[in-house]
């Protein structure tokens, strides 16, 4: 699918995504307080496919500088308005258009290597997971963290694949890689990346929420 009609989906969904509850209050604010006792305050981070920034605007207070990238324009619409009405607006955090293939190819930011880089419920989404998580690899520096919660798609059962796969072709979900757990370590792995922590928040086991490192001091 071209990146235009990728981008195209979330634009179309970003109103509904934006509206829907977070469906396990308790889960994501325990997924937040992992990531944010794993973030120093003197942290440059980037959060790759940041959605409407509801993690972004609790995060950012956490560290120096939050760059949030995400090819919908639709979706960074709603994340600056949210940003900009929040109770205490972070005034560290910046919301850039960007595509994560391309991200660290001379993007529109220049803010590499980081201390951190965040992807919540998004590496299931890219085109190119191998490259992506080399380019993320690249982009951090040594010792520097990726911090991730992505969607197995090859453990769910089989009527909620079918569920989504009738779902994707009336044009109501994206492509999504369907991953293993297993297949979504070796490929972290396989980028050199040492995983440091898998845990679940929550109930559901396909969503993993992995945090790896970049070799190095
Ligand atoms: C399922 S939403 C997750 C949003 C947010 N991270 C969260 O946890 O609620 C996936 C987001 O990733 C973005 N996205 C998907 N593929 C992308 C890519 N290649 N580059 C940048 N953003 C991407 C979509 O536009 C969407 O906002």
């Amino acid at each position: 699918m071209r990146k235009a009609a990728r981008a195209g989906f979330w634009d179309r969904i970003a109103g509904r995504y934006a509206a829907k509850p977070i469906k396990d209050p308790a889960a994501y604010e325990a997924m937040l307080a992992d990531a944010a006792g794993r973030l120093r305050p003197t942290d440059r981070v980037l959060e790759i496919g940041c959605g409407t920034g509801s993690t972004a605007i609790r995060l950012a207070p956490h560290v120096a500088e939050w760059t949030a990238i995400d090819f919908s324009p639709e979706m960074l619409r709603i994340a600056r308005t949210k940003a900009a009405s929040a109770k205490e607006a972070p005034k560290n955090l910046r919301f850039v258009l960007a595509d994560a293939h391309g991200a660290f190819d001379g993007g529109p930011f220049d803010g590499a290597p980081f201390d951190a880089i965040c992807a919540f419920q998004v590496l299931h989404l890219v085109d190119d997971l191998p490259g992506t998580l080399e380019r993320i690899r690249a982009g951090l520096k040594p010792g520097g963290m990726l911090i991730t919660k992505t969607w197995c798609f090859a453990e769910m059962k089989l009527r909620l694949r079918a569920l989504f796969l009738v779902l994707r072709t009336i044009g109501l979900f994206p492509p999504v890689n369907a991953l293993t757990k297993a297949a979504l370590r070796e490929k972290i792995r396989d980028a050199g990346f040492e995983i440091v922590e898998e845990r679940v928040f929550g109930t559901n086991p396909n969503g993993p929420y992995i945090v790896a490192r970049r070799p190095g001091p």
